[in-house]
């Protein structure tokens, strides 16, 4: 059971006796109501206006169900993604209309169950890793608009793989049980304390953007912790910071640094998204600057004030840090030169964990063919776990005035033996 990757809080750890008593206890609330009808095939294909195929395409962007459930660019929404959780391997399933391993013939009634109630058409339960908890509060209207989208995609053949889960978290009925605790169906109300720009900004981060599915702390069961939406959560055993008040960055994020980093993965006040955040800004490339800033106007109304830091830049003391990283992040590398920012101003660096540092270490940014997008090698091969820990720890105490982090070994051993 791989037990360290997503939607794990940060540091927890599960003992075995805890999820045994949480999972009896879910079997036992979940056994009532965990009868779903059976929702009727729909034969042929439906027309929809292009406008609303556009719409739908957006708002899938920002959902970001190509991410999960496209592995294969040329075959999209075919999947066959292994998602990996606290419990175990859920595979993303075929979306395309193929009417017999994709949604082919699920009409928008059993879509719009899916989405708000996770229930598939044959009335079985579907695992929160589609982020339902999210997408239920979308608007009917949406929902049609990403149902028009989805029916009019290429149908592919394709059945994803079994997914590998232990008993008895392999049995659905136990999702009744989960539905009942955490689950709260019923689209997005407006706050009629704010303005339309700040709603439509919520409505696209709570709903649709599903950010909460990795910026939020979860518990034992892998539910978000109610009432710490947004408070810093993990993914895939990358850090996702705080995008509230708890925020760590080192320099305010404001309306325009987070409409920049949303829409284009780099704001020269923060730096770039690294992880599986990279995926998520290449989505929101693709959803108009409108929507984009619409989010950014929302997640800016919470973020903190703080006062702004002189950052001081060093160069690199370390010989290590000489070798492999200041040729690129030197005081005198032609990239500082060229305004990229001081890892001063890194949120990862000034986090109160090593885990987003230690991952772009390990993992560097993703080479993308034709675009100027910010690369950084992989260091994985270069560099012994102790050099990782060392380097991680030369970076806190020359880039933040926060206090050492601990146990940087054994975070480096747990992070390379988990990828
Ligand atoms: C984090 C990954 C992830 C994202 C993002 C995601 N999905 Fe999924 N989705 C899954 C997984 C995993 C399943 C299979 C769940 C299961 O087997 O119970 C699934 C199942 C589904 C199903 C049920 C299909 C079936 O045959 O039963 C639908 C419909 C669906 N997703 C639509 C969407 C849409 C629309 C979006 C974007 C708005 C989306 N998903 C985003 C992971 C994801
Ligand atoms: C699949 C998990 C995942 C999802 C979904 C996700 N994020 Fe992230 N996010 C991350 C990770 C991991 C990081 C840290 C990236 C890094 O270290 O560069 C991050 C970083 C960020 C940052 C930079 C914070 C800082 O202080 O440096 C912002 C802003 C952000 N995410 C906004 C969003 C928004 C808005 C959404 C929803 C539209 C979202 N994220 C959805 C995983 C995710
Ligand atoms: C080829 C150039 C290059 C090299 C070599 C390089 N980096 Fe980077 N690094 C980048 C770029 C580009 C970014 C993205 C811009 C940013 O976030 O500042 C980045 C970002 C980072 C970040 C911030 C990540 C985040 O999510 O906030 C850290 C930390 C980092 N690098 C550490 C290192 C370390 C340590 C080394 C040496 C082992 C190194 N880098 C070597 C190019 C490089």
């Amino acid at each position: 059971m791989v037990v360290t990757k997503l939607g794990m809080e940060a540091g927890m750890k599960l003992s075995r006796g805890r999820v045994v008593a949480a999972v009896a206890a879910v079997l036992i609330v979940g056994g009532w109501a965990v009868w779903h009808p059976s929702i009727a095939p729909v034969e042929g294909r439906a027309a929809f206006p292009p406008e609303q195929i556009a719409r739908g395409a957006e708002l899938a962007a920002v959902g970001d169900c190509g991410v999960c459930h496209t592995t294969d660019g040329s075959r999209p929404y075919a999947s066959g993604r292994g998602v990996p959780t606290p419990f175990g391997v859920v595979y993303a399933t075929n979306i395309t209309s193929d009417p017999d391993t994709g949604i082919g013939k699920w009409s928008e009634a059993a879509f719009r169950r899916a989405m708000r109630d996770g229930i598939d058409r044959e009335g079985r339960h579907l695992y929160p890793v589609l982020p339902y908890p999210h997408f239920t509060r979308a608007t009917d209207q949406d929902i049609a608009a990403m149902y028009a989208f989805l029916m009019t995609r290429a149908p592919v053949h394709a059945d994803a793989p079994p997914n590998q889960l232990p008993f008895p978290l392999n049995q659905r009925v136990v999702l009744a049980g989960w539905n009942l605790l955490y689950l709260s169906p019923g689209p997005w109300r407006a706050d009629p304390a704010h303005d339309a720009d700040w709603n439509r900004g919520a409505y696209l981060v709570e709903a649709i953007g599903h950010c909460g599915a990795c910026h939020t702390p979860r518990n034992v069961l892998g539910a978000e912790k109610g009432g710490q939406a947004l408070s810093g959560g993990e993914a895939e055993n990358w850090y996702a910071p705080p995008l509230q008040a708890a925020s760590p960055a080192r320099e305010a994020w404001t309306v325009d640094s987070l409409a920049t980093y949303l829409h284009t993965g780099f704001d020269a006040h923060h730096g770039a998204a690294a992880g599986p955040m990279t995926a998520v800004t290449d989505e929101l490339a693709k959803v108009p600057a409108a929507d984009v800033r619409a989010m950014a106007v929302y997640l800016a109304s919470m973020m903190p004030n703080p006062a702004p830091v002189s950052v001081v830049v060093h160069d690199g003391a370390n010989p290590v840090f000489a070798g492999a990283c200041g040729g690129c992040h030197g005081v005198d590398a032609p990239m500082t030169r060229s305004g990229a920012p001081s890892l001063a101003l890194s949120t990862a660096v000034n986090a109160p964990t090593p885990r987003g540092v230690i991952q772009v270490i390990l993992r560097g940014l993703p080479w993308r063919e034709g675009q100027a997008a910010p690369y950084m090698p992989s260091f994985a091969s270069a560099l012994t776990d102790g050099q990782v820990a060392d380097l991680a720890a030369y970076l806190r105490s020359t880039y933040s005035d926060k206090p050492a982090w601990s146990d940087l070994p054994a975070e480096v051993a747990k992070i390379r033996g988990a990828s």
